[in-house]
């Protein structure tokens, strides 16, 4: 039985990679840095099936130990402080965990055992203002907020690790993903949220900062597929993930609350408070090489991804 360590087994991404690795026969061991209260909220239903350890991206020790312990022949790093907006607020803590804690990381796998396959989260973000449309593998980086500068240096470290010591070290540049697990806080799930929330009746308004941003929006589920193919080929790489499409954030909005048949500029309002202080206006994707070397290809569409988040807000607060 294979064995995977996942950093980030709390978020999003975390939950649906362990879904993935359970069910090809993998032994998960689930890296979460301590809080005084449990937050297993999306990894519930698996949490007999994995196991959880304490450690931090910030702590160089607890990830040596961790190599040490649990004997990985895969890594995949996906913690990060990963929301934009929080990186002009917090930009050195962002740097320490989003760009250092990718070379901390390395270095524990360097020292512990360098054949350990890693697979580094990389982002769209680093994209930017773009150098080019659509992007692929070789658009040079212009990053736009904290979060991206930092993702820039933890994409470059692992390239740098790969050429350094011969490591196997992959990166993912994955375009923005989304699911019904996917945190509040982000626009797609503050749409689904408020549209199934002012359906219901619980709320009368959505504020939204700029809705002409576009984003090649995909599925989860679908792109975590696609971080454990990256690692069994025979060589480490780059690797551009996304749909190949673009919506803008007001078609996100627009189909969203049709799907609950209202009509989202009754609803939605612009407040300047969520406009950033350099925004990324256009990411999309040119997945070629992906679906060339990798055979990957996304299974959901756009219409889908949005009405799979309304319906699953829908359930939850009725539930409420
Ligand atoms: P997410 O839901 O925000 O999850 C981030 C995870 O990182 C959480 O488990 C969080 O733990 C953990 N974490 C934060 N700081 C940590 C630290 N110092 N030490 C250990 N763990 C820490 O993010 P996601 O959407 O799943 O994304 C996964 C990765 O892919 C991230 O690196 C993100 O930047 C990258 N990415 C995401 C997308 C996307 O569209 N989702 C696209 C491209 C790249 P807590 O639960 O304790 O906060
Ligand atoms: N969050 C948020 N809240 N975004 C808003 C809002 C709002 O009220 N109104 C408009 N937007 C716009 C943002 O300005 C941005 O252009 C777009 O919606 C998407 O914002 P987010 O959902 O916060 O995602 P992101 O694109 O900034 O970052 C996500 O994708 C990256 C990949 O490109 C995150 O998951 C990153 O971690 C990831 O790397």
């Amino acid at each position: 039985m294979p064995t995977a360590i996942i950093t980030g087994i709390t978020g999003q991404d975390g939950s649906y990679l362990a879904e993935l690795l359970l069910k090809k026969g993998y032994q998960v061991i689930g890296v979460a840095r301590r809080s005084s209260t449990v937050n297993y909220e999306r990894i519930n239903h698996i949490v007999d099936d994995i196991t959880i350890v304490q450690g931090d991206l910030q702590d160089q020790g607890s990830l040596l130990s961790l190599l040490e312990e649990y004997k990985p022949s895969e890594v995949y790093n996906l913690a990060a402080q990963s929301f934009v907006p929080t990186s002009w607020n917090q930009p050195a803590l962002t740097g320490d965990v989003t760009a250092l804690g990718v070379t901390r990381m390395l270095e524990a796998i360097r020292f512990v055992n360098p054949k350990i396959r890693f697979y580094q989260a990389s982002s769209s973000e680093m994209f930017g203002k773009v150098m080019e449309v659509p992007q692929r593998e070789e658009t040079p980086f212009y990053p736009r907020s904290p979060y991206g500068v930092a993702k820039v240096y933890g994409h470059w470290i692992t390239v740098n690790y790969r050429e350094s010591f011969d490591m196997f070290a992959t990166s993912g540049i994955l375009f923005n993903h989304e699911s019904p697990r996917r945190g509040m806080e982000f626009v797609t799930r503050k749409i689904s949220n408020a549209a199934a929330s002012i359906k219901l009746g619980k709320t009368k308004e959505l504020r939204l900062g700029n809705l002409e941003a576009q984003r090649d929006w995909g599925f989860a589920g679908d792109y975590v597929e696609a971080m454990w193919l990256m690692l069994q080929q025979d060589h480490p790489d780059n690797y551009v993930i996304g749909t190949g499409e673009t919506h803008a954030v007001r078609e996100f909005c627009e189909i969203a609350f049709a799907h609950v048949d209202l009509d989202y500029k009754d609803y939605v309002v612009m407040d300047e408070k969520f406009y950033r202080p350099a925004e990324v206006d256009l990411l999309i994707s040119d997945p070629s090489k992906a679906r060339a070397q990798l055979k990957w290809e996304p299974a959901v569409s756009f219409k889908e991804l949005v009405t799979m988040m309304v319906d699953s807000d829908l359930a939850r607060l009725k539930k409420q």
